[in-house]
């Protein structure tokens, strides 16, 4: 496996601000929208908030020490929004952003190349307060935002991604109400979508106006691939609005030029779309430099009744389809069923649907299994290690199909914060007791760590 893998291809790690960080007040910090969440009852399993996370915050030079002991090529975190512009807008916060310049250069002294994300869901509720991605003026925030921290850290972070998963800041966040800000809305959620590409293309046209020649802008998108459950004309339709709604609302504007067609039509009666502005397609679909799949599972779609049979009071999650029909393989500790082929079928699929498709790398993949700690005190994820392994067999095999994948990050380094689920659910390489903060590296860090090592020797 490992001589498959071309000299160059970046093996990496990936975190979030809010899901490591902790530290939610200290350094001027203002509150996001998930502090927010956070404090609503039930909105999160077991109460759980954004502290302690992983006091990463605090603990940046033990943690750069185990990316160091991985081996790893690059690293790919998130800038926390609020810690840098605490009420969303206007003067920085010199403390916030100097903590991302340590991070940063600690990285470079080791040779990590930095991966940095703008947002990975993190709005400043000062934000969200004025509508936060329903309104318009959240996109021109967020341009502001990105410009700011690229003219910070432009002299030593050449990789620069918009987003992290706008599908779930939209639908969980403002249709489903699983995610924060917790809104279950039609034309709400759907205006949200586009404001988050709309922000994505003014900030990267923004910031390569800026850019020196080094420097390379992309976003990161989740694929779920949706398969129909039978081959019933009315599964099949499932199954291709449940696809434009998660992956096709986002890839067509950023990749084909064009809006979803099937998009307006699942949406008559409940959004008239008139926040789709003249010229904005030209706006979002801004040449890029590179795409990052996340990939976790494909999903299984049959056709079920809208939950609201009203269009107006319909939220943009109810699109007419069941989701819970899993086929028999095996599943994670979350449920989510494993299925690396999904991830080929994700990689393939969008080389083949849009020709001029920047290449790819994959930026989250990962999975939690209960912990099993063996006589020696030793986390023996072996389960973990075989869902690492298929799936980079897998992203290999979409290689061989013609996918020009440039690397692999696994989801995550450390336990951290999983959103909804608190800290329930553990996908780090590395364990943390979050009452003393103690880093256990798991049998799969050790795995990773000689996995890359092979592929450079190879
Ligand atoms: C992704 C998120 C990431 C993490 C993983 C498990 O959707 O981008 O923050 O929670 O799921």
């Amino acid at each position: 496996m490992t001589s498959s893998f071309p000299p160059g291809f970046r093996w990496g790690v990936a975190t979030s601000a809010f899901q490591i960080e902790g530290a939610t007040t200290a350094d001027g910090r203002g509150p996001s929208i998930w502090d927010t969440f956070a404090t609503l009852p039930g909105a999160v399993a077991g109460g759980d908030t954004g502290e302690p996370a992983a006091e990463h915050y605090h603990r940046l030079p033990e943690d750069l020490a185990l990316l160091t002991g991985l081996g790893v090529d690059a690293y790919r975190f998130s800038v926390s929004w609020p810690r840098v512009q605490p009420s969303g807008r206007g003067r920085p916060e010199r403390r916030g952003l100097d903590f991302y310049r340590r991070l940063v250069e600690g990285l470079r002294d080791k040779g990590i190349e930095p991966f940095l994300t703008l947002y990975h869901w993190d709005l400043p509720q000062a934000l969200e307060d004025e509508g936060g991605w329903r309104s318009r003026d959240t996109a021109e925030r967020f341009a502001e935002y990105a410009v700011l921290v690229h003219e910070e850290l432009g002299d030593v972070v050449d990789h620069w991604t918009t987003l992290n998963e706008p599908y779930p800041c939209a639908i969980a966040g403002y249709a489903e109400g699983r995610h924060a800000p917790g809104a279950r809305e039609g034309h709400g959620a759907l205006a949200a979508a586009h404001h988050l590409l709309l922000g994505h293309g003014l900030a990267v046209r923004a910031m390569r106006a800026r850019a020196t020649s080094g420097q390379r802008f992309g976003v990161v998108l989740n694929q779920s691939p949706a398969l129909p459950v039978t081959r019933s004309d009315a599964d099949i339709a499932a199954a291709e609005r449940q696809d434009t709604l998660l992956r096709r609302q986002f890839t067509d504007p950023l990749f084909g030029g064009r809006y979803a067609p099937g998009l307006t039509t699942m949406f008559d009666g409940v959004s008239d779309f008139s926040f789709r502005h003249d010229g904005d397609l030209e706006t979002i679909g801004q040449p890029l430099d590179y795409l990052g799949v996340n990939y976790y599972y494909r999903l299984h779609v049959a056709d079920a009744p809208h939950r609201e049979p009203d269009p107006a009071r319909r939220t943009a999650a109810d699109i007419g389809v069941d989701t819970t029909r899993l086929p028999d393989v095996p599943r994670t500790g979350m449920g989510w069923p494993v299925e690396p082929d999904g991830l080929t079928e994700a990689l393939v699929g969008l080389h083949h649907r849009y020709p001029g498709l920047p290449p790819v790398y994959v930026t989250e993949n990962g999975c939690v299994y209960p912990d099993i700690v063996d006589e020696r005190g030793v986390f023996a994820d072996e389960q973990r290690i075989a869902y690492l392994r298929e799936h980079i067999e897998a992203a290999r095999a979409a290689m061989a199909a013609g996918v020009d994948l440039r690397g692999y990050f696994c989801w995550s380094l450390l336990d951290n914060f999983e959103w909804a689920h608190g800290y329930k659910h553990r996908f780090g390489l590395v364990h943390v007791d979050y009452p003393t903060q103690r880093r256990t590296p798991r049998a799969s860090y050790h795995w990773y760590r000689d996995h890359i090592a092979a592929c450079r020797t190879a």
